[in-house]
């Protein structure tokens, strides 16, 4: 569902991402892990089409996000880690702002924005305006206009920032919800439990390169020290 093929982004003389290559299929949630200024956000803005590459390409659903953007974004959603909305929509109006951007039936958006508002303890604040909104509500405000779509390709740069644990928890449920109804989740987290207890698969990136990838299992069989460590202890020697 994406497949990104010999990815390079440059900043001036500076690789930002380094020739990345990476399959998930629907069904799969890959987490993509990696320290500060790794290259995360930079890949997954190319993925979302926002961010042009230097070379290499993305193909979501097999369209080509730069030569078919409007196929490619159709089935595609992306929740910037800096959740960004109108600041003079109210909540309501917002999501159905996104069902008609996307085309979403008007019964269907009648009866799910107030279920969804429901669910992520939204419906008090339906009818405020977003300026009033924390980042927190934000945060799943966009969460809920990506469920309204159905979207069969989901990328998401640190989704729990800002969310209160009981929204982490319903956040995870969602996204295992979300991989069950078959759609391809694209996760980047400094979360390592996170990705560790979601995560069909992983891959670390380290300076631009991916340094590893396969399940959780995997690569702690493949680290030195044998299986019996946590990802954590993992992450930190290999991104040392
Ligand atoms: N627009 C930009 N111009 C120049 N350098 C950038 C730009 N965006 C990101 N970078 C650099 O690219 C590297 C990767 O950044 P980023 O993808 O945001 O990392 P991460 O999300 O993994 O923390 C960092 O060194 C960052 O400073
Ligand atoms: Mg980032």
């Amino acid at each position: 569902m994406i497949k990104i093929e010999n990815l390079t982004k440059t900043f001036g003389a500076f690789k930002a991402v380094d020739n990345l290559s990476l399959d998930i299929a629907a069904g799969e949630i890959f987490g993509f892990l990696g320290p500060n200024g790794a290259g995360k956000t930079t890949t997954v803005k190319i993925l979302s089409g926002i961010m042009k590459p230097a070379s290499g390409r993305v193909l979501v659903g097999g369209y080509d996000i730069v030569e078919s953007p409007l196929e490619a974004k159709k089935i595609l959603a992306y929740i910037p880690d800096e959740p960004f909305v109108y600041p003079k929509l109210t909540g309501f109006e917002f999501l159905r702002f996104i069902g008609d951007l996307y085309c979403v039936p008007y019964g269907e958006q009648a009866a799910r924005i107030p279920q969804l508002l429901d669910i992520f303890e939204l419906s008090a604040a339906g009818g405020e305006l977003l300026e009033a909104y924390s980042h927190g509500m934000k945060q799943k405000l966009l969460i809920a206009g990506v469920l309204l779509r159905k979207p069969k390709a989901l990328l998401f740069d640190e989704p729990t920032v800002g969310l209160d644990p009981k929204s982490i928890k319903r956040f995870k449920n969602l996204l295992l919800n979300i991989a069950k109804n078959g759609a391809a989740v694209f996760m980047c987290t400094h979360i390592l439990d996170m990705a560790e207890k979601l995560c069909t698969s992983v891959g670390i990136i380290y300076r631009g390169s991916l340094i590893a990838k396969g399940t959780v299992a995997e690569i702690k069989n493949m680290a030195p020290g044998g299986p019996g460590r946590s990802l954590e202890e993992i992450f930190l020697e290999l991104t040392e």
